[in-house]
């Protein structure tokens, strides 16, 4: 028999998202599933009932109503106590439950022998797992909307006008932390026309924040940022120190702040002191995203948007919310692939997976047994050891007094010795004609492995469709089969020969002209 997905109204105070949309409801009576809606569940997130029922939903009346009809209960916030109350014995829980934090709650959960499945939990370096990572959407939100708050405090515009009245300068937008919502925040304010910079201790994101509009200012101190699975780590006193160097003289030359630095299982990173933002021109704005988790801003009051030192400062936690239509719209996506995931017979029936790497992540509790934390994940390349974290300048001092080459270095020198040997061996008695080919060869294995080498990683596609385009140089030999000899006397090729070399222009041209327009395509979305 069919299962029903019940979704509750959200009760957490100021929460306005819902778990699901009626565009989704749609899709999920597809899968075979029933759905039903508390009555009043989407109102906030302007989801009516009437909308609900129009998509296929059964709207029940009260809550008590909703979660014991409900065999699978989606939900947003973390469940209260008295939600888990209501809860079926047995019964199926899909919602933010950030377990390390609610070791309680997951208690009630197991004595309730539920199956919980925690989508804050869930393995965001598996690339497949991305249309199920709420965590990604809602940041994405948040990002906006801090722009958006920002913008409504701010006295003035974000872009740059000559009008009549006289010249306006662009706002310049400062943020702090590129991960999801830094990034969303970089591409916001540019697309409205500010001067954007940004800083983040992992290096790798510097090239996406130039490709959102933004401009990466880099902290004078070389340190490797990364704490592994792309999250970032607590940096040395050493770079904190030149790190707060960069943020003063920031905080004085720019309009509005958005701090979004965030290092997981610890409190915010403090990167705004008292003191930067006395240093701020007056009638400048500081939006704290991480004001929950302590704030990376001194003087950020959680909740709430205060003006000291004549700086405004928005600490709001509830930035989805204020969003809230297209957070739900998002999160309700998120939980229906992951129902697709779950349901891969389309018969209305979940099937909890946990030999399936994602399910496993995201499965806290499996019929009332606690399953969480999941056993680490092994991924088919692994991602690159935090080796680099050492200086530079440290990493030279070693290997010279370290006595002896590094075996790599070993490794290194024999390989070059027995090419040598060889290469002697091929020019001492190979034919004259073979060495020219040869030598051209090598030349060209040599050129083709430093093009490939020096590109950046992100390229490669773009590189790949370039380089197949230009191996349509066949089309020269097709050519010089077509066309009139050039000198008197030499025969014309046989007619099925001209055929060949006509057809092979027709194709070589599909793949030359082709290749160029991929190309193109493919770089104009590294283009502003
Ligand atoms: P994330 O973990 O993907 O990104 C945090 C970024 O900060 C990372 O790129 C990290 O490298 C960087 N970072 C860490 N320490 C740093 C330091 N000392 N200096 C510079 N950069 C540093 O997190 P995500 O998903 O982008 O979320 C960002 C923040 O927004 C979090 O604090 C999250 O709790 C908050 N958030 C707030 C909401 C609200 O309503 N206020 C809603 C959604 C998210």
């Amino acid at each position: 028999m069919a299962q029903t997905i019940g979704v509750p109204k959200e009760t957490a105070a100021g929460e306005k998202r819902v778990a699901t949309v009626p565009e989704a409801v749609e899709k999920l009576i597809k899968l075979g599933f029933k759905v039903m809606v508390q009555s009043g569940a989407g109102d906030a997130a302007n989801c009516s009932d009437d909308t609900y029922r129009a998509a296929g939903a059964e709207i029940a009346a009260t809550a008590a109503q909703l979660w014991s009809g409900a065999d699978i209960v989606f939900k947003v916030s973390v469940p209260t106590a008295e939600e888990v109350g209501l809860l079926r014995e047995g019964g199926t829980l899909i919602g933010f439950i950030w377990p390390a934090q609610n070791p309680e709650l997951m208690l009630q959960l197991a004595a309730k022998k539920a199956t919980v499945l925690a989508i804050d939990s869930l393995p965001r370096v598996l690339s497949r797992a991305q249309k199920m990572d709420a965590l990604t959407s809602q940041a994405g939100v948040a990002g906006y909307r801090a722009v958006i708050e920002a913008a409504n405090a701010f006295g003035r515009f974000f872009n740059g006008q000559i009008t009549a009245a006289g010249k306006v300068p662009p706002a310049k937008v400062f943020i702090a932390g590129a991960g999801v919502a830094g990034l969303a925040a970089i591409g916001t304010a540019a697309s409205l026309g500010a001067i954007v910079r940004a800083n983040d201790t992992r290096a790798e994101v510097a090239d996406q924040v130039v490709s959102l509009g933004g401009e990466f200012v880099k902290v004078d101190y070389e340190e490797e940022g990364s704490g592994g699975g792309g999250y970032a780590k607590v940096m040395s006193e050493g770079f904190q120190q030149a790190q707060r160097e960069m943020y003063a003289k920031q905080a004085r030359e720019v309009d509005i702040i958005i701090t979004t630095a965030l290092i997981p299982g610890k409190p915010a990173p403090r990167l705004i002191t008292a003191e930067m933002v006395k240093s701020m021109k007056p009638g400048s704005v500081i939006v704290d995203m991480a004001a929950e988790r302590g704030g990376n801003c001194e003087l950020t009051e959680p909740g709430q948007a205060v003006v000291k030192h004549g700086v405004t400062l928005i600490g709001y936690t509830d930035l989805n919310s204020r969003l809230a239509k297209q957070s739900s719209t998002l999160y309700a996506t998120n939980l229906f692939r992951l129902t697709e995931e779950l349901c891969k017979t389309k018969d209305g029936i979940i099937n909890v997976n946990m030999d399936d790497d994602a399910i496993r992540g995201l499965t806290v509790i499996k019929d009332g047994e606690v399953t969480w934390p999941p056993p680490p994940i092994k991924l088919a390349t692994p991602p690159r050891p935090a080796a680099a974290a050492v200086k530079p300048a440290e990493k030279k001092g070693h290997s010279h007094g370290g006595g002896g080459a590094p075996a790599s270095a070993k490794a290194t020198a024999i390989t070059f010795f027995i090419g040598a040997v060889l290469f002697w061996f091929v020019g001492a008695y190979a034919p004259a004609a073979f060495l020219g080919h040869f030598t051209v060869f090598v030349l060209a294995c040599f050129v083709g492995y430093m093009v490939v080498w020096n590109v950046t990683p992100a390229l490669h596609t773009p590189l790949m469709s370039v380089t197949n385009a230009i191996s349509s140089i066949i089309a020269i030999g097709a050519l010089v089969q077509v066309a009139p000899p050039l000198t008197g006397a030499v025969e014309r090729p046989e007619t099925w020969i001209l055929g060949l070399a006509v057809f092979s222009i027709a194709l070589t041209s599909i793949n030359m002209f082709g290749g160029f327009a991929v190309t193109r395509r493919m770089l104009d979305m590294f283009r502003k």
